[in-house]
């Protein structure tokens, strides 16, 4: 039965938006066969997309920088509405609208149990952790589509109050799903609270809600750097200094520029593996941000690393960088005392509270990030927008139930 539409990985370079099945109430056979759980979901739910945004995470696959295979669906940032769920889901309804963590979780195991969510162990059989649309998480369907299955939907989802509401706010609740907690858990892990001057590298999507949950902690300054002069821009938007980091002025000198000493007392990496060089013309350098926020930060400081750094990648510029080995300046980060956290963020520990800071109007981070609706269709014309480094955050609208004014 078709019925689905979704986008999905040809190519480097390419996504097409096909027509699928429609989701039933069952795991993926991978899953069941090596975890020994039933195929059948009375756990899960079926929901309507309402929201599901395009991710840099979503990029690193689309320009063949993983083992992806065509025929990967996409989309791990979802928002949408019950249509259907399984005689075991307890405490959600059809018609509830739920904001989706992008890591998927069984909320059964030792893992998930300890709040680390986005290493769960029961749901993926390569590996600890999952998420929707992604490879080398299980094989679970995309989000990017007009329907998708969530497994675990009592522990998984959290339903907003009001629907009203919910569709009125629904350009700041999709950013729940990843790159608001996301950004906020870099930060957080960063050490970022009252007074702190921070550094944040990248000013995509990430770090831009890694720049703006570094406001929400009370950051006294917040720098951002990239090489894109329109991101940049963005950042300055809501307040934060910026850096250039394709200038030849080296990065302490500009952040000296700006706090009159050349460290930070908090940095957080939101760009990964395929980072650029610093200064004038340079090429790809996968270690560039990991050793740059380390020569940055205070000693004693601490570093948050949401960017993503892979086991395999295909198009890596050295052989080492193939299988993800990096030449990181740990003795640096050692003599400096620094600690650091790596991962998935685990967007359960951090999405209700942001749900609150944005339904009492504390938090306004689609403005921050720019977020911008485009329909499904027009999906492949925002990867290729998004790959060139627009300021925008793309949110699709698969189901036209987003609301004109919002
Ligand atoms: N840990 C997680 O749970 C999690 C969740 C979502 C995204 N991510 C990862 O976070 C990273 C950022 O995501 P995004 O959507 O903002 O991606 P993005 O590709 O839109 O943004 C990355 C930005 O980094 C900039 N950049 C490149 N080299 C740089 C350098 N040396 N210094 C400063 N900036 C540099 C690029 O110009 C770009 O603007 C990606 O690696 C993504 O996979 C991780
Ligand atoms: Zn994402
Ligand atoms: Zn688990």
């Amino acid at each position: 039965m078709s019925g689905n539409k979704i986008v999905v990985y040809k190519e480097p370079g390419v996504v097409e938006v096909e027509d699928h099945d429609v989701p039933t109430l069952e795991i993926p056979p991978e899953v069941a066969k090596a975890t020994g759980m039933s195929r059948k979901a009375d756990h899960g739910v079926i929901l309507r997309t309402v929201s599901t945004n395009i991710c840099g995470s979503d990029q690193h696959m689309v320009r063949g920088r993983t083992t992806a295979p065509p025929g990967q669906t996409l989309g791990h940032e979802i928002t949408g509405e019950i249509v259907e769920k399984g005689s075991d889901v307890q405490f959600l309804d059809v018609g509830d609208i739920c904001t989706v963590p992008f890591n998927i979780a069984c909320g059964r195991c030792r893992n998930c149990r300890e709040g680390h969510t986005g290493v769960c162990l029961n749901v993926n059989p390569g590996r600890a952790g999952s998420a929707y649309g992604y490879v080398d998480m299980g094989g679970w369907e995309g989000g990017q589509a007009q329907y998708v299955l969530v497994p675990f939907a009592d522990f998984n989802l959290i339903k907003f109050p009001s629907r009203e509401q919910a569709l009125a706010k629904i350009l700041d609740l999709t950013m729940l799903s990843d790159i608001f907690p996301t950004g906020y858990h870099g930060a957080y892990t960063a050490g970022v609270t009252t007074g702190s001057t921070v550094y944040v590298a990248g000013a995509g999507p990430v770090g831009l809600a890694a720049a703006y949950s570094a406001q929400l902690l009370g950051a006294a300054v917040v720098i951002v750097g990239d090489l894109n002069a329109d991101r940049l821009a963005q950042a300055r938007s809501f307040g934060c200094e910026t850096v250039d980091v394709s200038q030849d002025a080296t990065l302490e000198d500009q952040v000296a520029e700006i706090l009159g000493i050349n460290e930070v007392d908090c940095a957080v990496d939101a760009v990964g593996f395929e980072a650029t060089g610093h200064g004038a013309g340079a090429g790809e350098a996968p270690a560039a941000v990991l050793n740059s926020i380390m020569s940055i930060t205070r000693a004693a400081g601490r570093l948050g690393i949401p960017g993503l750094y892979v086991t395999g990648d295909p198009g890596a510029p050295d052989d080492d960088a193939k299988e993800g080995t990096l030449k990181v300046r740990l003795g640096l980060g050692w003599a400096k005392s620094h600690s650091f956290t790596t991962g998935q963020c685990p967007v359960l520990r951090y999405n209700r509270g942001l749900m609150m800071s944005i339904l009492h109007d504390k938090a306004h981070i689609a403005d921050a990030v720019n977020a911008t609706v485009i329909p499904l269709d027009e999906a492949p014309q925002g990867y290729r927008d998004f790959d060139q480094g627009a300021a925008k955050k793309y949110v699709l609208d698969p189901n036209g139930l987003i609301p004109k004014a919002a």
